[in-house]
């Protein structure tokens, strides 16, 4: 089947809100193909600059309703951003013979929305991962673990936005999170189901790479960093920030992650008649025994998008299109050399309740610190505009602060001088974003680990 040319101009229709879908769309913007950038769901004050909003509420549960929608509007591409939608199986009810959806279909993202899935997946191809088991009777999980020595990983098998997962030090932690996911069902029916995996130890770094159903294009790693604290002290939280590329992995150990883990993951998908198309992200550890996948997510990581976008050189109507219609092997693919970070500035309380409209001052004074051969950008996640119009919080992530240097130390420190421009009310961020890479010259798997 010939793939069908990227239209020019092409009207793009971005599904998310946060930081994560500002970037996409601050990289969509320097297309010259791109035509009308639709918003679907009410952004942030950052994406809302960039983009029209629909005159009508998308409710991403009424595919009918979007789908008459992009085909008057006449949508030729569709981006997905978030992982919701992509489970919905928003991608199978957009798609249409004159649109493309960016983004796997239902079934390919359960690779994400089913843990339990995704370990049988990588149990049958023989993909290194943490050996596990899966329980819907919480006695049996706790008869499991009462009877093995050993340190455990609970896991909700479904969509927890990053908060499935508990990483248990005893015996008595682990059975208090089968209690609350299994019997008090504090995850809601993701938790149902759980997954006891055993509890590895390493760095950890995020693999991306574009998929088109057949090529596979690798991006440069990078490394999020989950604790809210300096030095991974805290709660897990969303992500604090992210730089790209990390040094924590060397090439030889991103060459078996390609030919041992994703690769194999796409053709196992393509054996049972599932087509995988748009981003596969496998959350690595650096194990003692290499390199194991601890999950997988079917989109961009929020914040590794935010560096990544900054980094990207190609065209990113056309290399979203060509990924689509499965001609990644024809598309340009670049990146810019130098290393980004992107470090996340959030709302006093987070990753815990917090208060939403505080006014944010110093926005216009980050962009006159990037020096020659630098680039510093401010992606929004949590802001709004207020009755005034001017910008304030409105949720735990407030803001990405993104630089690219000549060095990822430079990069890092002109990130964190951004964040300092910016204040409001209760702001926190971490100042050692991309820390863990300084000391990685030479002996690039010998770092401190993320949950060490
Ligand atoms: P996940 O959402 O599955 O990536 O898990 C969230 C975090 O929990 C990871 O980034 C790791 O820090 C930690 N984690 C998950 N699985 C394991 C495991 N099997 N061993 C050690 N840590 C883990
Ligand atoms: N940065 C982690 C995630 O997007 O899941």
């Amino acid at each position: 089947m010939p793939n069908p040319s990227c239209p020019s101009p092409c009207n793009v229709l971005l599904l998310g809100n946060g930081g994560r879908e500002h970037a996409l769309a601050w990289r969509l913007r320097q297309s010259p193909r791109l035509g009308a950038l639709w918003l679907a769901n009410p952004g942030n004050a950052g994406l809302d600059a960039l983009g029209r909003a629909c005159p009508e509420p998308m409710d991403l549960k009424n595919a009918f309703q979007m789908k008459r929608w992009c085909d008057r509007n006449d949508i030729h591409l569709v981006v997905v951003g978030p992982e919701g939608p992509l489970a919905a199986g928003i991608v199978d009810a957009l798609a249409a013979p004159h649109r493309q959806v960016f983004g796997p279909t239902r079934e390919a993202a359960r690779l994400e929305a089913d843990k339990a899935f995704a370990k049988q997946v990588m149990r049958h191809a023989a993909i290194p991962t943490a050996e596990a088991r899966v329980f819907t009777d919480p006695s049996a999980a706790r008869r499991y673990v009462e009877a093995r020595d050993e340190p455990f990983v609970v896991k909700a098998t479904g969509l927890c936005a990053g908060k499935g997962v508990v990483v248990c030090d005893d015996l008595e932690e682990a059975l208090g999170a089968i209690d609350r996911m299994m019997v008090r069902a504090e995850f809601g029916d993701a938790g149902r189901t759980v997954m006891i995996e055993e509890r590895m130890s390493g760095p950890e770094v995020s693999v991306l790479a574009f998929v088109d159903g057949r090529t596979i294009w690798v991006m440069d790693p990078c490394q999020d960093h989950k604790r809210v604290g300096e030095g991974d002290t805290g709660p897990n939280t969303g992500g604090m920030g992210a730089y790209c590329p990390t040094p924590v992995i060397d090439d030889r150990t991103l060459t078996i992650v390609e030919r041992e883990i994703l690769v194999p993951t796409v053709d196992a998908l393509r054996r049972d008649g599932v087509v995988y198309r748009g981003v596969l992200y496998a959350g690595i550890m650096l194990t003692p025994a290499g390199p194991k996948v601890l999950e997988f997510n079917c989109r961009f990581g929020d914040p590794e998008c935010q560096p990544l976008m900054l980094r990207l050189r190609s065209d990113l109507v056309e290399l979203l299109w060509a990924t689509c219609t499965g001609a990644l092997d024809e598309a340009e693919v670049r990146f810019d050399p130098r290393p980004a970070c992107c470090v996340v500035m959030c709302s006093a309380g987070y990753p815990g309740a917090v208060e939403k409209g505080a006014p944010i001052e110093g926005l216009d004074k980050v962009g006159e610190l990037a020096g020659e051969g630098e680039e510093i950008v401010v992606f929004h996640a949590g802001t709004a505009r207020g009755p005034d119009g001017s910008i304030v919080t409105s949720g735990g992530r407030v803001l990405g602060v993104t630089a690219m240097a000549g060095t990822l130390e430079a990069a890092r420190d002109l990130a964190n001088r951004g964040c300092d421009r910016i204040a409001f009310p209760g702001a926190h961020f971490r100042r050692d974003i991309g820390a863990k890479a300084a000391p990685a010259a030479g002996r690039p798997n010998e770092l401190p680990t993320e949950s060490s």
